[in-house]
């Protein structure tokens, strides 16, 4: 027979390894389709979110910042990184900073910003180290990661889907990315 704690523990354990006990940062860990003002939003790999609250036991409120153009949530006004976008939103003003609240379902959150990149990774070290070193994302800025990408892409013949995928997790991961303090 089961106690109520063994319950209680399977109740838990079914709830997701996800837990909103500490809610710190935590990042998107799939491009996901996400609810914002009630309206079909999609929030990208990588970025870095803030849980406010439990909405039911699948899904979670969190808050992103950016800065708008166009219905679309970019890191800086350079637009080197795109956080989230819409249809028919409205998230505000051209250059306007914003913090947008989202409705997502908790699998496509994680506590560590590396396990988003694995896949990234092992296809950045396998394109990129032919003809000299790695050089690690955090060697260069977002900006800096563009420019030299316009000639190593076409040196490693990516295609244009290639180049987008390889170029988000250097600019993510790059000295004024995501995870750096200094933006
Ligand atoms: C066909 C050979 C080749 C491949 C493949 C290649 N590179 Fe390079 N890379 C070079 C050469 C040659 C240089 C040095 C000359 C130059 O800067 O153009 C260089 C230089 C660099 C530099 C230094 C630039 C600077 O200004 O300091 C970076 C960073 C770099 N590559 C990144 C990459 C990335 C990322 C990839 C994968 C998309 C890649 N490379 C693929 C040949 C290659």
């Amino acid at each position: 027979m089961r106690t109520v704690l063994q319950k209680l523990l399977i109740t838990l354990l079914a709830m997701g390894s996800f837990s909103l006990a500490s809610a710190g940062d935590v990042f998107i860990f799939q491009t996901a389709d996400v609810k914002i003002d009630n309206k079909k939003a999609t929030v990208y790999i990588g970025t870095p979110v803030k849980v406010l609250k439990n909405v039911d036991d699948k899904n979670a409120l969190i808050e992103l910042s950016g800065m708008v153009f166009d219905n679309k949530l970019f890191i800086n006004k350079d637009k080197s990184l795109l956080l989230a976008s819409a249809e028919k939103n409205t998230f505000g003003k051209n250059g306007e900073e914003k913090k947008l609240q989202a409705i997502i379902e908790k699998g496509y959150l994680t506590k560590k910003s590396a396990e988003v990149w694995e896949e990234h990774e092992e296809f950045f070290y396998e394109t990129c180290t032919q003809c000299h070193a790695a050089h690690e994302p955090s060697e260069h800025s977002m900006l800096e990661w563009d420019a030299i990408l316009a000639t190593m892409n076409g040196f490693a013949q990516l295609d244009e889907e290639e180049a987008k995928y390889l170029a988000r997790y250097l600019k993510a991961n790059a000295n004024n990315g995501f995870y750096q303090k200094s933006k």
